[in-house]
């Protein structure tokens, strides 16, 4: 915070982060909370915190004020008059910004008692997270709180400086909508006014940015929150924030350089760090073939690769056969992981089969060539090809398993992250951004018969495959794609159809036929139908970018007020339930639970 004249009034002159030497001999009001209270005999001392930092508060032994500083808790709220001086040399500390000088006390106000504190806001980590969410007003006082605040605001400015720069219009859109289908569950808002109806909570903003392109908007930027009722985990909040945009006469080429250019803001204004200003793209089929991933982490090597010829004439039956069934063979190597012992080996089969891998053959490569199962099994030829295909080199670690190869590959991708992990591959405070691009437009429904979009069905297919939507329309591919940082997906878009036939004949194949297209998606049809320009877009999800930038493991930690992963917010109590009245006033009624049944 700087030291503006807002922060000077009659409780401060300055922040309690902010004394240093030069402040020597100087005096001070500081006002903030008790961080620490010392009775040390002889000196009876203190710690003054805000949100900027602690500054050391000394007393004259005997004094009133040392009595007075006797009377204080943790955590009330004081108000210090007081001398800035240099600290005795043998209490300096070079690590804190204000630790070459303390204030020595000649005032002390109590302007806020507090209760003994349910969780100690000097502690580290040994806290539950659901102490910290009950008492998040608590929570956010401690330090590396208020740094994942400070950092995810500079990041929302620097985003709106971004935009603007680039003559982009913040357009706010609605949050009581008809359902938009990004694939989750909706929140709905029950209607008092048209009883027996529904607004749903927007998963995200598609449709409204779509109908500002129509509207000639061309450039629209939105910091927005998204509301989707899913199964909840450490990257996934039911209500979120993403940094939708969406851009008229553009290819991919201008969604990607202008996507890129957000970023490398962002991380210049929050980090203070530079990053590659291109990064670089795989297609979503090299992605999961190499990283078994459609989010691959590229920090570190150790791709997955195929090794069904390899097995499939060989000697090992157990793999042969899978092969021979129409299964596949995927393999990985550990660089320089070769002399790990067999008890460690064995560890990696427990990985192996948590991950739902019904186990891991791991062959060492050593200077004798091959030992074990496969050195009796494959003949000296069979041996170097495994080797070659595998790129290994002697002191390496083959690892393969065999499978269906969606169920192998997916399992092998979490593997590849998890023995990155435990092995260190994973450089310390990197950035990896990379662009997964040309999905399938289609996919198989998880469960059941028929497709559903990959993306959303508003992604335009690719030009050479549009001739296959109605006859081969998993073979389409979509003008769709990802950025992942790090493993993790941040952002998701694609060029949208503009054509109103070509948007039924997409919808057509997900089985929503014209009438339900009308019924569901009419005003969008109706929209395109008046002259939509060519356009495409993005959506970053905001809180994601901060948790990585922030480094931290969970989105809650740089969201202000969080839900659990219960969809629960334990501050408030939310959700709760609502009396009757309110109940019968939107003509709604419970179900007993006997009846639910
Ligand atoms: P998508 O559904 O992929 O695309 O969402 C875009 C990005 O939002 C983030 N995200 C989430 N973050 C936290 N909690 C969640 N529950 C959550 N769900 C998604 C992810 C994701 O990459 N309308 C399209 C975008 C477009 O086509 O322009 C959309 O919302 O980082």
């Amino acid at each position: 915070m700087d030291n503006n004249s807002l922060n000077k009034n009659q409780f401060r002159t300055h922040m309690c982060g902010e004394l240093t030497g030069e402040n020597s001999g100087q005096m001070v009001v500081l006002s903030g909370w008790v961080a620490r209270v010392r009775d040390l005999g002889e000196l009876q001392f203190l710690v003054i915190r805000d949100r900027t930092g602690k500054t050391q508060v000394v007393a004259d032994p005997g004094s009133e004020i040392a009595n007075a500083m006797k009377t204080l808790s943790h955590e009330d709220v004081i108000r210090i008059n007081g001398l800035v001086r240099y600290r005795p040399g043998d209490m300096l500390n070079r690590d804190m910004k204000t630790g070459e000088i303390e204030v020595l006390a000649d005032k002390i106000e109590v302007l806020s008692h507090s209760k003994l504190p349910p969780l100690g806001v000097e502690d580290k980590d040994d806290i539950s997270e659901e102490q910290r969410l009950r008492y998040r007003y608590l929570d956010l006082r401690r330090p590396n709180m208020i740094r994942n605040l400070e950092l995810r605001h500079r990041a929302l400015q620097a985003t709106r400086r971004f935009h603007e720069e680039c003559g982009f219009m913040e357009v706010e859109t609605p949050f009581f909508i008809r359902s938009t289908p990004e694939g989750a569950r909706d929140f709905i808002v029950p209607s008092r006014v048209h009883k027996g109806e529904f607004y749903a909570l927007p998963q995200s903003p598609q449709i409204y940015k779509q109908a500002l392109m129509v509207g000639g908007v061309d450039r629209y930027f939105q910091l927005t929150r998204c509301f989707r009722d899913e199964d909840l985990r450490s990257d996934r909040q039911p209500e979120f924030t993403q940094i939708d945009l969406e851009m008229s006469f553009v290819t991919e080429e201008d969604v990607y350089s202008h996507s890129e250019g957000m970023l490398v803001r962002l991380v210049k204004e929050t980090l203070g760090a530079d990053i590659e200003p291109e990064f670089p793209r795989i297609s979503y089929q090299n992605a999961l073939d190499q990283y078994g991933s459609d989010a691959p982490d590229m920090r570190f090597e150790m791709k997955l690769f195929r090794a069904d010829d390899q097995f499939k004439e060989s000697a090992f039956k157990a793999f042969a056969s899978v092969v021979l069934k129409g299964g596949s063979v995927v393999g990985m190597c550990g660089k320089g992981k070769g002399t790990l012992s067999r008890k460690q080996r064995e560890k990696l089969e427990v990985a192996a089969r948590e991950v739902g891998l019904a186990g891991l053959l791991s062959v060492p490569v050593t200077d004798q060539g091959l030992t074990g199962i496969i050195g009796k099994l494959f003949s000296e030829d069979q041996q170097r090809t495994l080797i070659e295909n595998a790129t290994a080199e002697v002191g390496d670690l083959m690892m393969f398993a065999a499978g269906d190869l969606d169920l192998v590959s997916t399992a092998m991708g979490k593997l590849r992250r998890t023995f990155a992990k435990d092995w260190s591959l994973v450089p310390d405070g990197m950035l990896s951004f990379c662009w997964v691009v040309t999905p399938p437009l289609f996919e198989k429904v998880s469960e059941g018969e028929g497709l559903t979009a990959v993306h959303h069905p508003f992604t335009m297919p690719v030009d050479e495959d549009i001739h296959l939507l109605e006859t081969e329309p998993l073979n389409v591919k979509s003008r769709a794609y990802d950025i992942v940082l790090n493993g993790v997906e941040i952002a998701s878009g694609s060029i949208r159809i503009h054509n109103p036939e070509l948007q039924e004949r997409v919808l057509n194949v997900i089985g929503i036929d014209s009438a339900e297209a009308k019924h569901r998606f009419g005003f969008l049809l109706e929209a395109l139908s008046y002259g939509a320009p060519p356009h495409g877009g993005v959506a970053l999800g905001f809180d994601r970018i901060v948790m990585l930038l922030a480094g931290e493991k969970s989105i809650r930690d740089v969201i202000a007020f969080p839900k659990t992963n219960l969809a629960a917010s334990l501050m408030d109590g939310a959700p709760s339930s609502v009396d009757s009245e309110q109940l019968s006033e939107l003509g709604l009624k419970l179900i007993e639970s006997s009846e639910k049944a």
